[in-house]
């Protein structure tokens, strides 16, 4: 095992610490529309190659077939009702894009814009899409994709398009697996930040936000946790860790119920009444709606768990350090080594997905760190 050790700490050692955010590292949905099957290939390639959802946006079934003038009129009519106000079916919805933190829209051009029902899904779903990061790719049989990248951003006004559009014509079809790998590793995609926690007490869950400090990153570490919590004053629980934390504490204008603090440098305290007090603290974060939450911990002792959620985690950063590093591969290493069993994200750590954290994941954190995910 010590030597395996050895051997992904020198191959990852070759790669430089990754900051920026690859289509593998973020959460990606690869949304695609396909008439004839060429999008569709591309579509897989780029879901392969980063590990992404896929998702097809299916038409309303009345394109005429085969591909023939007709086709392109009866498109080219439905454009001109688009243009107009009229949009037309389509069979696809998704009701929220929140388990996605970037998408990448794969698209054919059409009369030289962009293919009707992408160009609707968009529409319908720009509201949802709002603030997701994107990319765009397309396919023609020989058009220039200028237009269909002026649709997209028409219809998509609030996001941020990343990296250049990739534009596959008929001339580069036999060269679409390549292509889109080489695409892939040019998107720099923005890293979501895993500030959110659950507080867990008996059968209540609280969502909570953690502090942007040094403090609440060393607390993430930690986490998940389960403790048991002594009661204070009738207004708060409290435990005390074996180890010390970065403390820059001050004195709140107002304790308020849900407070999530450190006292001192090791004494977690979470407050389930809002008060005036004279003690500093360091802010550690907060639930988010602290109703039912005094009633839920009760007046003596009360085991609390403590949880990042997991759908706010980046794909192989085991120890939340909120980017992927030969940390990650280490962390992992320890942890299937029986080493440091608590400290690492499993959500994040099963970077294969397979629901089980083993060596595989350590194998597809590699490929990841290599750029080869
Ligand atoms: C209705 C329609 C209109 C099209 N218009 C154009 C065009 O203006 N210029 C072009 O180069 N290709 C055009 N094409 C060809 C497609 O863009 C191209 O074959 C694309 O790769 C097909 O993707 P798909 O197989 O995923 O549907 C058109 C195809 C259709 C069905």
């Amino acid at each position: 095992m010590k030597k395996i050790f050895l051997l992904f700490t020198l191959l990852v050692s070759m790669c430089a610490t990754c900051k920026a955010a690859t289509a593998a590292e973020v959460r990606t949905l690869v949304l695609y529309y396909t008439y004839s099957g060429v999008t569709e290939t591309l579509a897989q390639n780029i879901a392969d190659e980063c590990g992404g959802t896929l998702l097809q946006v299916v038409d309303h079934g009345n394109y005429p077939r085969p591909e023939s003038q007709q086709t392109y009129n009866y498109a080219n009519n439905e454009r001109s009702q688009i243009d107009a106000g009229n949009w037309p079916e389509i069979q696809t919805s998704v009701d929220n894009f929140d388990n996605w933190d970037a998408i990448i829209i794969c698209t054919p051009l059409w009369n030289g814009k962009m293919a009707n029902p992408m160009l609707t899904f968009l529409h319908n779903h720009a509201d949802k899409l709002d603030q997701k990061q994107v990319a765009l790719a397309v396919t023609s049989w020989s058009s220039g994709i200028t237009n269909v990248v002026t649709d997209a951003h028409n219809m998509l006004p609030n996001n941020t398009f990343v990296g250049n559009p990739l534009h596959i014509d008929y001339n580069h079809r036999s060269q679409i697996h390549d292509m889109a790998a080489n695409w892939l590793t040019t998107l720099d995609f923005e890293a979501p930040v895993a500030n959110k926690m659950r507080v867990i007490v008996g059968d209540k869950t609280f969502s909570a936000t953690l502090a942007d400090n040094n403090t609440a990153e060393e607390f993430k570490e930690v986490l998940p946790l389960t403790i048991t919590m002594t009661e204070l004053n009738g207004n708060e629980k409290y435990y005390f860790f074996n180890s010390n934390f970065s403390a820059n504490a001050s004195v709140p204008d107002s304790i308020r119920a849900g407070d999530i603090m450190l006292y001192q440098r090791n004494c977690l305290v979470l407050f389930y009444k809002t008060f005036k007090t004279s003690y500093s603290y360091t802010r550690i974060g907060a639930i988010d709606d602290p109703t039912g939450l005094a009633d839920a911990l009760g007046t003596e002792s009360a085991i609390v768990t403590f949880e990042l959620v997991p759908g706010d985690f980046i794909k192989g950063d085991v120890n939340g350090d909120n980017e992927v590093s030969i940390g990650d591969v280490s962390a992992l290493i320890d942890y299937l080594l029986g080493l440091e069993a608590s400290s690492i994200n499993a959500a994040a750590a099963d970077v294969n997905t397979d629901k089980e954290v083993t060596i595989a994941d350590v194998s597809a954190l590699i490929d990841i760190l290599l750029g080869i995910n």
